[in-house]
């Protein structure tokens, strides 16, 4: 137990925190304006919060692809979890890390099959990642929706585990990502 509580003496780098809190602050809005906004129809305009659902997610899109240039070129601080604490870790954020991606893709090939423009910071055009009016562009906005819950249930494993540590072990597990 020692052992464990000196985890968290050394935490993620600046950039590595600053990136995790972005992209959560970023991914509560993006949430919220989701399940908010209008219906989307064959003929829906992206105005209004559909247009803040497509700003926030180039912003997103910009910022997790950041995250994963940075996390390939820096290592994560030394961790001593016990074994089975360890995968389960790995594990976690090896799939929050696949949901980062998957899900703003397949809103990003949904949007393009609706020819919307996808604009980071409202100016630079990001490339269209699926035909206009094509059947994978469509099936991409359905599974957008699906995969958003996937996501959402495994931020909710991630945040439980974040107590876990504070209150259970009560190890420094979250001084290694303190903002
Ligand atoms: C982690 C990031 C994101 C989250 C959590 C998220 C979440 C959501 C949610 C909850 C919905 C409503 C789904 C429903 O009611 O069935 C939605 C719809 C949508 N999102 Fe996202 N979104 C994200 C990123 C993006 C990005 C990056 C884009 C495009 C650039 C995008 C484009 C869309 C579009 C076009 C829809 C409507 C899809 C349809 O109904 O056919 N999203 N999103
Ligand atoms: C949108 C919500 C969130 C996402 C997508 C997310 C994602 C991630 C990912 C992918 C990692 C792994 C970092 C790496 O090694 O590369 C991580 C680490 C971490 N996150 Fe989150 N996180 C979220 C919310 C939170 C919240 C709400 C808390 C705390 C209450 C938290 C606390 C931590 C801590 C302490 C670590 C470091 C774990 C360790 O030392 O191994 N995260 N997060």
């Amino acid at each position: 137990m020692s052992n464990l509580k000196q985890h968290g003496d050394q935490t993620y780098d600046g950039m590595a925190r600053f990136l995790h809190w972005l992209i959560f602050v970023l991914i509560v809005a993006q949430f919220v304006v989701g399940w908010v906004m209008p219906d989307v129809h064959r003929d829906t305009q992206p105005q209004g919060l559909i247009a803040w659902h497509l700003g926030i997610g180039a912003t997103l899109i910009a910022a997790i692809a950041l995250r994963i240039v940075w996390r390939v070129t820096h290592r994560p601080p030394p961790h001593n979890l016990p074994p089975l604490l360890a995968v389960l870790s790995r594990g976690t954020h090896f799939l929050l890390y696949a949901a980062l991606v998957a899900v703003p893709l397949l809103g990003w090939a949904n949007a393009s099959s609706r020819s919307w423009a996808v604009k980071l910071l409202g100016v630079l055009p990001l490339p269209a990642l699926a035909p206009a009016n094509s059947a994978f562009g469509h099936a991409a906005g359905d599974i957008h929706g699906v995969l958003a819950w996937a996501l959402l249930a495994l931020i909710g494993m991630h945040f439980a585990a974040a107590l876990f540590h504070q209150f259970v072990l009560k190890d420094r597990v979250l001084n290694r990502m303190r903002p």
